[in-house]
């Protein structure tokens, strides 16, 4: 058998057209464009490419962009005003930081530094808790993608029996409180978890969000599960010449698709939605904002 291909990138276009829908109503009836700023903090390329893509992905959907790129050196201090500065601005509705930010700055103090109604990717602590609690919050991008195309392959989700490897607090612990908001039945799995292979064949639903490329094989795959692989690694491919390199989930794609019922590819799966859902975000934090 070979898995159902779940397609993340042709999904995301839906997305990302019901949005522009928004904000296009949005403008007609109440004269308000949605605007997102995003801050990235040094140089790291491939934080540099998700900003571009942002960037790029919020003008086609019809909202302002707004980027500040700051220097490596950027202190604490000037990175916070920053923030201060764009809580107060009524023209920014969603405000991301680029994460890993550089070690000299404390990640969790620019985060919660930021207003949470404006906080699109849900990282602050007051999303975490009423996320934790079931009660209306901003949701993490990459785990709402995943939700998303969850809830589209299956329907209900109830019941099933689901496993997420990683416990990240970008990915994993937020994967599995909307888990099990949807009723699953959600094991939250990790490097220390004993017997992780037979951990992930008892799973309907495979999460993959440890950042290690490939290392869930196929046959840790319980026959016709669900896979969805967060993972995007680069590694080597001398195939395509010397010095290259492709990307690859945390799956091992090809013998997992020969178990799976349906599974996300890498790229093309989780990672447009991620996006879609961040603009999907920031125009309800605008509808909010504006009653
Ligand atoms: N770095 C990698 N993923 C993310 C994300 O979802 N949000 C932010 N702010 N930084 C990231």
């Amino acid at each position: 058998m070979t898995a159902e291909i779940i397609d993340g990138k042709a999904f995301s276009e839906t997305v990302r057209g019901k949005v522009a829908e928004g904000v296009a109503a949005l403008k007609e009836t109440h004269g308000i464009t949605p605007g997102l700023a995003v801050v990235l903090v040094g140089e790291d390329p491939a934080s540099q490419v998700y900003v571009r893509n942002k960037g790029k992905q919020t003008v086609e959907c019809g909202m302002q962009s707004f980027e500040h790129k700051l220097d490596a050196a950027t202190s604490e201090v000037d990175l916070l005003a920053l923030v201060e500065q764009l809580n107060a601005d009524p023209a920014v509705h969603g405000i991301l930081v680029q994460l890993p930010l550089p070690d000299h700055i404390d990640a969790d103090k620019v985060i919660n530094a930021i207003a949470p109604a404006k906080d699109v990717d849900g990282f602050h602590i007051l999303n975490v808790g009423l996320l934790g609690t079931g009660q209306k919050s901003m949701v993490p991008c990459t785990p709402l993608g995943c939700l998303m195309m969850l809830r589209d392959h299956h329907g209900s989700l109830s019941g099933l029996n689901a496993v997420v490897v990683g416990r990240s607090n970008i990915v994993g612990k937020p994967m599995a409180q909307l888990l099990l908001g949807d009723s699953c039945t959600v094991t939250i799995a990790h490097s220390r978890t004993k017997d992780l292979a037979g951990v992930c064949r008892s799973a309907d639903i495979l999460v993959a969000a440890v950042g290690r490329p490939q290392m869930i094989p196929g046959d840790w795959v319980k026959p016709g599960a669900t896979v969805i692989d967060v993972g995007i690694n680069r590694i080597p491919a001398p195939e395509k010449g010397e010095g290259k390199t492709r990307l690859v989930g945390d799956v091992d794609f090809e013998t997992a698709k020969e178990t799976a019922g349906a599974i996300t590819p890498v790229p093309g799966g989780v990672g447009p939605m991620t996006i879609a859902c961040l603009l999907a975000n920031t125009l309800t934090a605008c509808c909010r904002a504006n009653g």
